[in-house]
């Protein structure tokens, strides 16, 4: 037996405002996308807003369903009618945001283990790396390079 050790590294700025300039426009469409969250069931709105390689942004919020696994994370929403309006570019980046009514969310969230699996196929589809920036409402902001710095050990095409 071997015990192996992954290492991972992200990037942690202090605030939306010590952003590169790019990524601070990035992450203000995706404070804008918010607007059009629908989240009646858990008060928390979600928007990420993705930059394409063809220098569109688009954006996506979280749609939540009565039947609650019916409803879509907001990265879902943003890759999906990324695919569908242009299924040849790639994806350069991804800047997350949140909005919560019950809570002032203070540090940045990151995707759920859903969304990062189809982000990896997103990166992996078009051999591009994705940069990932995540925020709360306020504080600290953290980047990666890769979803695969969020998800280790991942299962992909190659494994099929
Ligand atoms: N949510 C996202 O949109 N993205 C994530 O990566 C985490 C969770 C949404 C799903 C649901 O509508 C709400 O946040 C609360 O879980």
């Amino acid at each position: 037996m071997e015990e192996r050790e992954l290492k991972l590294s992200y990037r942690v700025y202090s605030g939306k405002a010590e952003l590169p300039e790019e990524d601070v426009r990035l992450m203000q469409e995706a404070v804008k996308a918010l607007a059009s969250a629908y989240a009646p069931y858990s008060d928390f709105k979600v928007a990420a807003a993705l930059l394409l390689a063809n220098g569109k942004i688009v954006t996506g919020t979280n749609q939540e369903n009565a039947a609650f696994p019916a409803g879509i994370c907001a990265e879902g929403t943003a890759f999906s009618t990324a695919s569908s309006l242009y299924p040849d570019t790639a994806v350069l980046k991804m800047a997350v945001t949140v909005k919560s009514e019950k809570r002032k969310v203070e540090k940045p969230v990151a995707p759920c283990g859903i969304c990062r699996q189809r982000i990896l196929e997103y990166e992996n589809r078009f051999a591009q790396a994705i940069e990932i920036i995540m925020t709360g409402e306020c504080g600290a902001v953290y980047s990666v390079r890769s979803v695969k710095d969020l998800l280790p050990l991942h299962f992909s095409q190659q494994d099929l």
